[in-house]
């Protein structure tokens, strides 16, 4: 072979040489990063059991949340790290991982099915978040997640409306997510309706049904107000005329109402601290801070 032909081969042969050494290189790092090797255990879960959507369950099937709305919803409930969030029907964890990874929260997600509980467990270790979930087999009926700061569902109407009572016990402020059902006349805080489907919040309110009387600090005015309360929605009468109340609305324990006595505009906005409510008072544009009592409930 002549000379210069010898070294477009020998060329060649080295390129060809380093652009393998360079694919395996690379095969190598994109096999060992972290998300590689996380797709990879979860592919050893699969390999006991494989779950196929539409699978029967014991009060719903499963179908998973899609990613998109997984992360829509922990949004909408502003999961963060101090919260505790329950998935009631856990189905392969998606979601609990998710809380964990994404939001840095603990979770706990519950599923009835001993297979599909397994696989969850399964799922959590190959995500690397064993340390902040737990998966645990129970029934989502006789489970208590009364710990729980945030809820996440995907069963079905009939079910949130039987986990609606307890979840209404829950401590005020507690988030509530649904992915695509509703709570029948407890109407949802906030609504997401996207391509990756439809996710619902509710904060659990609370209870400030019955008469209160309301005195400014520092000043000499008050005035009574009455409320009754359907969920987060509040009405009822105010001030010496009773009045009705013209807006009222509990956002967990945060509550703003307004009313009219003829010329007199008076806004509220406070909390429930205790039996008591701490408020700021716009009475006609001027501002003061009130102390609500409450006479009965
Ligand atoms: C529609 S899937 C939702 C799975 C997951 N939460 C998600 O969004 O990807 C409902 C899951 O609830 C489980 N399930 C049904 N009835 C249940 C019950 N009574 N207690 C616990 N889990 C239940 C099913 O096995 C299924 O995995």
């Amino acid at each position: 072979m002549p000379t210069s032909n010898r070294h477009r081969v020998q060329s060649w042969v080295s390129a060809g040489s380093l652009g393998l050494l360079l694919t395996c290189a690379a095969s190598v790092l994109a096999q060992s990063s972290p998300a590689a090797s996380a797709q990879n255990a979860r592919e050893e879960c699969e390999k006991t059991f494989k779950p196929s959507t539409g699978q029967p369950g014991k009060d719903v099937v499963w179908v998973p949340t899609n990613d998109g709305l997984v992360t829509r919803m922990l949004e909408m409930a502003q999961v963060g790290k101090n919260d505790l969030v329950y998935d009631l029907g856990a189905g392969d964890g998606k979601i609990a991982i998710a809380a964990a990874k994404q939001f840095g929260a603990r979770a706990v997600g519950v599923e009835y099915n001993p297979d599909m509980a397994r696989l969850a467990q399964c799922m959590v270790r190959a995500e690397g978040v064993g340390e902040r979930v737990n998966v645990i087999q129970g029934d989502i009926f006789e489970t208590d997640f009364s710990k729980a700061t945030v809820v996440t569902l995907y069963l079905l109407p009939e079910l949130n409306l039987r986990l609606r009572p307890t979840l209404l016990k829950m401590k005020p402020g507690t988030r509530v997510v649904s992915h695509s059902f509703l709570m029948d006349d407890w109407r949802p805080d906030e609504s997401s309706v996207s391509t990756d489907g439809a996710a619902y919040l509710w904060i659990v309110p609370a209870d400030v049904s019955g008469k209160w009387t309301f005195q400014q600090q520092g000043g000499k005015d008050s005035f009574e107000v009455e409320l009754a309360q359907a969920f987060q929605k509040l009405s009822g009468t105010a001030g010496t005329a009773k009045q009705e109340i013209t807006s009222g609305e509990m956002r967990g324990s945060q509550i703003e109402l307004m009313f009219s006595e003829g010329d007199v505009h008076t806004r509220l906005k406070g909390e429930l601290k205790g039996d008591r409510i701490e408020a700021e008072v716009t009475r006609n544009d001027k501002t003061s801070t009130y102390i609500g009592a409450r006479r009965s409930s």
